[in-house]
């Protein structure tokens, strides 16, 4: 019984703590916390010891292999430097003779990264200089540093400031308070220490009341990265704070390391669910970036010019002294070995193709998951989803799907359903796909430790929980109380777990119920920082120290594997996950976790947003109204203007708020909740057409503004406004009683931009006051673009998917503009094989043309084309003449507004599936 107490105390501690508002700090490392973190920031700079001995180089045509020596400790490294296609270069560093293998994960590339022949190798006393095209390496010799150029210009340098720390694996002193004494490290090499063997955290560690065992010693390792002439730093996601990353000189270092973090606050370089340890510079003349492949925790410092890091370089002739921009990075890792990418742009469009080059894009989600989604923890029982179903369609709202949290489950044994509370899901499903939707339940990696649970006799008797050190079943604590983790590293684990999700297996489920992957980090409710201990040991021997920020990642990648092979290969999987690492985007959406319903939380859900696009992931979401406590109307209704604008579209909240579904407040918000989510689908289309090209070119689908003004200091810093693609501006209003907001209008007045309701232009460039009231935020489209929408909104994109499309096209000064359109069946792969159309639409000498990019797809839609509006059209236009193989010529009328100056062609009826003209007739 006393335990019994015990555990329900703990329970509502832990499981159910209460909303406060705030986060506990105290819960989670400060780096002086940790001792790794401790020993890497405080190497000084300029005090490099590591030389290389270049009479060892060896070389072939895309790599060069040179040894490299510590001259304070002994020990000898192996550098690796490969030219690999688009403009990267990957520098590798171990030891030479380590005493056991060190981890090197080969689950965030996509593939084998594709090497390239070196133009010629130099080298003299002092340098090794790599030469590839316009880019070249140079590596010094004494002290070892090493040089990237693009275009003849230095872009990049790594251990220029000397913090260049790779501690060698060692055995575990005897007398570690022997300081600087010579140690024998193994069988029989002697080395001189490098201050880690003193550190009383080396091998052993303690966290609150948590032990880490650290078997292994210290094996830290850091490089630190300059980026001259750049101006700011971008990236390293997730944290909730600005886009462009803030010096960290007077605080903690950002910090990789993928936690369960409870009432997450913004303005903060605390780690988050995700990790993606990658960083862009960015100054006007050209961007680049560092991909730090290490799947530890990472602590990264960032300073940039203000913090005087660069001496002053240039001194003109009226001797004013100007600095150069400069950022400086420092990555430092507990475990794991050197592995850096470097990609040299120039552009920023080319940074994000060459890091998706590495890392794969995200595969073209099926049209249904850029809708509109609603959830809750929890919707309770079948009737309660039949009826919120039903509620969407009285109130025409569209919806695409409806999803359950973990009280769907029998006790959170996943793959089980509450037989009190859903008795036919099967009835359930149909009821929803009938009308077009699908349904989302959640399925998380803990796995109930009870007797009764097949999974959970499974996975003991056959070995695939994660262990602890002495080799038993690792046991946490998290939503269903006792609970073990299936070890996603070990493939006979992950080849068992993708066949649970077989029709036959998961009963209630069909192939319309899509996977939310959640608490992946682990989450564990009782581990150190709410995650699972540092010292259990993976498939392979390897800790979980090693692995840790590539644990979500693993559980996607077979839950992706196992909805494939659902279908047969067929429909597109479609999975949302809180945790990831880089490559994650490969397998699912992800979701910026349990936010609050604060101002603070809806407008930091744009940087994070952004970060993880240009890292890669485009595909994310907040949860609409914050997931923690209740927004009143006014903050209800701005979010979902921004939302409407965020890739992934869903409202969530915890099962503590009040029912918030677009009705539950008043019929003005209501009405105004009803006009986001129309136009969101009105915009479908583009947002398709630019998954699509995600996914062929790894631009991200939303953009900060730098990404097309990359000469426009200006937009370095704004992330409160983004592209969608290239035409679309958005800048939500982000504060309550807004009157007005201040959009800036990028392309220094070489771009007008049109309001998307009214049309109005707005030809100067910078800073505008434009008005606000709550019926709308500001969005504009780019003179020059033509931008496909569908105007005819109903309950789902299924029931859209045949309706007719219409263009809008705003004319450039010179009376020109294009755009894309991506057409297939929304769901399958068949795109694969040719199943689609891709059309290019211009406007240019009075002409409206479409063609198809790729003339060899083809695929049979029934969408025609319904309207044509043009924005600064050409004068005086009388008619229009349409000519297609199958129409032949026709006329068709015009219509001209001069109240915002837009010419209407109506009904030109081609499929669009043909090519076509139209002629504007004068
Ligand atoms: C170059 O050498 C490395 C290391 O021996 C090897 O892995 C790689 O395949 C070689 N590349 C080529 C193009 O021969
Ligand atoms: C130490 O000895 C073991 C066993 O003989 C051997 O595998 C390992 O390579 C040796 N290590 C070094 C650094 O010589
Ligand atoms: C270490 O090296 C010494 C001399 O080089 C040799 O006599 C001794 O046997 C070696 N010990 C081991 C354990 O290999
Ligand atoms: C499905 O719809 C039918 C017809 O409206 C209804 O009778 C039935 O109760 C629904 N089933 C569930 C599980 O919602």
């Amino acid at each position: 019984m006393a335990s019994c107490i015990r555990l329900v105390l703990l329970l509502i501690l832990l499981c159910s703590p209460f909303i406060t508002d705030a986060v506990n700090r105290d819960n989670f490392k400060r780096c002086d916390q940790s001792s790794f973190c401790r020993r890497c920031r405080g190497m000084e700079s300029g005090k490099s010891p590591y030389q290389l001995l270049p009479d060892k180089l060896v070389q072939n045509e895309s790599m060069i292999i040179v040894d490299l020596f510590n001259k304070d400790t002994g020990i000898t490294y192996v550098v690796q430097l490969i030219t690999l296609k688009e403009n990267t270069f990957r520098l590798h560093i171990n030891e030479k003779d380590p005493l056991h293998p060190k981890y090197e994960n080969e689950y965030a590339l996509h593939d084998q990264p594709q090497t390239v022949e070196m133009d010629f190798v130099e080298s003299t006393a002092e340098t090794i200089t790599v030469t590839k095209g316009e880019n070249k390496a140079i590596l010094y010799i004494n002290p070892f540093k090493v040089e990237l150029y693009s275009q003849g210009i230095l872009t990049i340098s790594a251990n220029a400031r000397g913090l260049m720390r790779f501690e060698h694996l060692r055995t575990k002193p005897v007398k570690p308070e022997d300081g600087n004494a010579e140690m024998v490290r193994t069988n029989n090499t002697t080395y001189l220490s490098d201050g880690a063997d003193n550190d009383p955290g080396a091998w052993e560690e303690n966290f609150k009341e948590h032990h880490d065992a650290k078997p292994y010693g210290p094996e830290a390792i850091a490089m630190d990265f300059s980026f001259p002439g750049s101006e700011h730093a971008y990236g390293i996601p997730e944290h909730a704070d600005s886009l462009a990353l803030q010096s960290t000189k007077s605080t903690d270092p950002y910090r990789l390391y993928n936690l369960d973090v409870f009432e997450y606050e913004t303005n903060e370089r605390m780690s988050l669910y995700g990790a993606i340890p990658l960083l862009y510079a960015h100054g006007k003349e050209r961007s680049s970036a560092v991909f730090w492949h290490n799947t530890a925790e990472t602590w990264i410092d960032i300073l940039s010019s203000a913090d005087n890091n660069v001496v002053e370089s240039i001194v003109n002739f009226v001797s004013r002294s100007i600095k150069k921009s400069q950022v400086d990075a420092h990555f430092m890792s507990e475990s794991g070995v050197i592995d850096v990418f470097f990609m040299l742009g120039p552009k920023p469009l080319d940074v994000f193709r060459q890091y998706t080059v590495l890392t794969g894009t995200a595969p073209l989600p099926q049209m249904f998951t850029l809708g509109y989604h609603q959830s809750r923890w929890n919707y309770n029982d079948q009737d309660d989803v039949a009826t919120i179903a039903e509620s969407f369609d009285t109130h025409d709202i569209p919806l695409e799907a409806i999803w359950l949290d973990i009280e769907y489950t029998d006790s959170k044994k996943y793959f089980t359903w509450d037989a009190r509370k859903f008795p036919n899901p099967l009835d359930m499903i149909h009821n929803l796909t009938a009308k077009g939707r699908k349904l989302v339940v959640i399925i998380d990696p803990h796995i109930k430790r009870d007797n009764n649970y097949f999974l959970h006799n499974d996975a003991t008797s056959l070995g695939y929980y994660i262990k602890t050190r002495d080799g038993k079943d690792y046991e946490g604590w998290c939503w269903p109380g006792a609970s073990s983790y299936l070890d996603f590293f070990d493939p006979k684990v992950v080849d068992y777990y993708t066949g649970l999700y077989s029709l036959d297996k998961f009963h209630g489920t069909t192939n319309d119920v899509y996977i939310w992957n959640d608490m992946n980090e682990p989450s564990v409710f009782n581990g150190p920082e709410i995650t699972a201990p540092k010292d259990l040991i993976h498939h392979g021997g390897w800790e979980h120290r090693d692995v840790h920020n590539i644990n979500g990642h693993m559980y996607i990648r077979a839950t992706y594997d196992a909805l494939f092979r659902r279908s047969g290969g067929s429909l597109r999987p479609f999975i949302l996950t809180r945790s990831f690492f880089a490559g994650s985007q490969r397998y699912a959406a992800m979701w910026t976790g349990d936010n609050m319903a604060d101002w603070n939380h809806l407008r930091v859900s744009y940087p994070m947003c952004l970060s993880v696009a240009i890292s890669g992931m485009s595909f994310c979401g907040a949860d609409v109204g914050g997931f923690f406590k209740n927004p009143d109307s006014e903050l209800f209704i701005r979010w979902y203007q921004a939302a409407t604008w965020l890739p992934f579209f869903r409202q969530h909240s915890h099962i503590e708020t009040k029912r918030r579904e677009p009705w539950t407040f008043n019929d003005e918000t209501t009405q105004i909740v009803r006009e986001a989510l129309r136009l969101r689908y009105s915009y479908l289309p583009l947002w398709y057409t630019l998954f699509r090209e995600h996914e062929i070119n790894g631009y991200p689908v939303i953009r900060p503004l730098w990404t097309h003004y990359p000469t426009e200091s200006e937009t370095f810093i704004i992330d409160d406004e983004l592209l969608l693609g290239d035409s679309i501006l958005v800048r939500p209003v982000f504060q309550s009683s807004a009157t007005e907001v201040a959009v800036y209008f990028p392309g220094e007045g070489k771009v007008t931009w049109y309001d998307i309701d009214t049309m109005q232009a707005y030809e100067k460039g910078g800073y505008v006051k434009i008005p606000v009231t709550i019926h709308k935020i500001p969005v504009f489209q780019k003179s020059g673009s033509v931008v496909p929408r569908k105007m005819r909104i109903r309950r789902s994109t299924v029931a859209m998917r045949n309706d007719p499309y219409t263009l809008i096209i705003i004319a450039d000064s010179n009376g020109r503009a294009s755009g894309n359109l991506y057409i297939d069946d929304e769901v399958s792969f068949e795109y694969r094989h040719g199943k689609y159309l891709y059309l290019r639409i211009t406007l240019d000498s009075n002409k409206i043309v479409s063609t198809l990019i790729d003339k060899l797809a083809s695929y049979e839609t029934q969408s025609w084309l319904e309207r044509i509006d043009i924005a600064n059209p050409p004068q005086g236009i009388k008619s229009a003449q349409l000519e297609s193989h199958s129409m032949g010529k026709v006329t068709l009328e015009t219509t001209y507004n001069p109240h915002n100056n837009v010419l209407t062609i109506r009904k030109p009826a081609v499929n669009m599936g043909e090519e076509w003209t139209i002629e504007l007739l004068q």
